[in-house]
């Protein structure tokens, strides 16, 4: 068993294993590298070559415990025909959205599309950095894709006025949406996942009351799906005010807490295992400072099955010495 899945499934509280949201990315010089060569973020991501060894990059600097795909969660709209691109200093800019068009696009065509994707999958899970480590597959949240697919762009604070406007047509892009999560999900694991994340980044965003329909419901349907295929699954509900009602109505596997969580509180009221907390600004401060936050994490979580992992991805403008810092950290508690 690798050592997440012995924290996972033997709920094992020594030896924490870390990996961290964004681990291969712009911190990277051997990322910037291959990316200023590949101004088109899209073709990165579905080129097999470049995307297993920019996933491979961070195993060979750090002693992780997993690798996640260098991928987007913004490829699920682009394997949908939305257009989608990612401009410099803006992010993710999506095109315009037809129903008709959606509702006909065919599950063939659909994994033609995303093909390189799985490719890749399978290129990593054969290598040899990966052994006794995790391969971690991922998605976005049902609720997640439709903010950008609806709002077009990230939504920052808040969402378009009238995004609730058609609940005809955002209840009908949910249902395809869901459909070729699972399709996504299951290709990735056929092709050597090993574990899913499951990312709400926007659950923050809606009221209370909101939450079952666009939150629970969607979220609970993947994760009992992922469950059929004895695949662990971690979510990671950003913002959510209330943890522990999510945790009980959705019952993932793993649950991804935000840097905004009191660790103390939730190590309390949570019975499942926790990963993350750690604010990414942290990396960008020193080594002192680094060290009493990383100790406060592992001190709360000692005696709960608990993955090291931060409560957001590492910023780009992060130091690798300071991730290699807290990764040998981790190791050494
Ligand atoms: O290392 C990893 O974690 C795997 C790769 C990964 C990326 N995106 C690569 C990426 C993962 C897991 C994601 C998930 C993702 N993508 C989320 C959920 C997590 C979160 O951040 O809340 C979201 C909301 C997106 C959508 C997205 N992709 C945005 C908003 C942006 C622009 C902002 C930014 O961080 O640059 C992206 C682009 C993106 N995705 C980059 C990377 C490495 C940067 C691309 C570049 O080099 O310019």
């Amino acid at each position: 068993m690798t050592p997440i899945q012995e924290t996972i499934i033997n709920k094992k509280t020594t030896n924490t294993p870390i990996w961290l949201m964004r681990q291969a990315g712009r911190y990277l010089p051997e990322f910037r590298e291959i990316r200023k060569l590949n101004p088109n973020f899209i073709d990165l991501c579905l080129n097999e070559n470049l995307s297993s060894e920019i996933t491979l990059q961070p195993l060979k600097r750090f002693e992780l415990d997993a690798a996640i795909i260098f991928s987007d969660i913004l490829m699920l709209p682009y394997g949908l025909n939305q257009k989608v691109e990612f401009k410099k200093d803006f992010g993710p800019q999506l095109g315009s959205l037809d129903l008709d068009e959606l509702s006909k696009i065919d599950e063939i065509d659909f994994i033609k599309k995303l093909h390189p994707i799985y490719k890749s999958i399978k290129k990593v899970s054969k290598d040899n950095l990966i052994k006794n480590k995790n391969l971690i597959g991922f998605v976005g949240a049902p609720w997640t894709l439709l903010v950008y697919m609806i709002n077009k762009h990230s939504p920052k604070k808040k969402l378009v006025n009238d995004f609730f406007k058609d609940k005809f047509l955002i209840n009908r892009i949910l249902i395809i949406i869901e459909k070729f999560l699972k399709l996504h999900i299951d290709q990735q694991i056929k092709n050597g996942a090993t574990l899913i994340q499951i990312f709400d980044s926007w659950a923050g965003l809606l009221e209370e009351k909101d939450l079952p329909n666009y939150v629970y419901v969607p979220t609970l349907n993947l994760v009992n799906y992922v469950k059929s295929l004895k695949i662990p699954v971690i979510c990671f509900p950003r913002g959510v005010k209330n943890y522990k009602s999510y945790c009980k109505i959705v019952r993932p596997d793993v649950v991804n807490i935000d840097y905004n969580i009191n660790p103390f509180s939730i190590c309390k009221e949570i019975d499942i295992p926790i990963q993350g907390g750690l604010d990414p600004k942290i990396l960008l401060t020193d080594t002192t400072n680094l060290k009493n936050q990383t100790l406060k994490y592992l001190d709360i979580f000692k005696d709960h099955p608990y993955i090291f992992n931060l409560g957001h991805g590492v910023l780009p403008e992060t130091n690798p010495d300071m991730v290699e810092y807290l990764v040998k950290m981790v190791k050494d508690y």
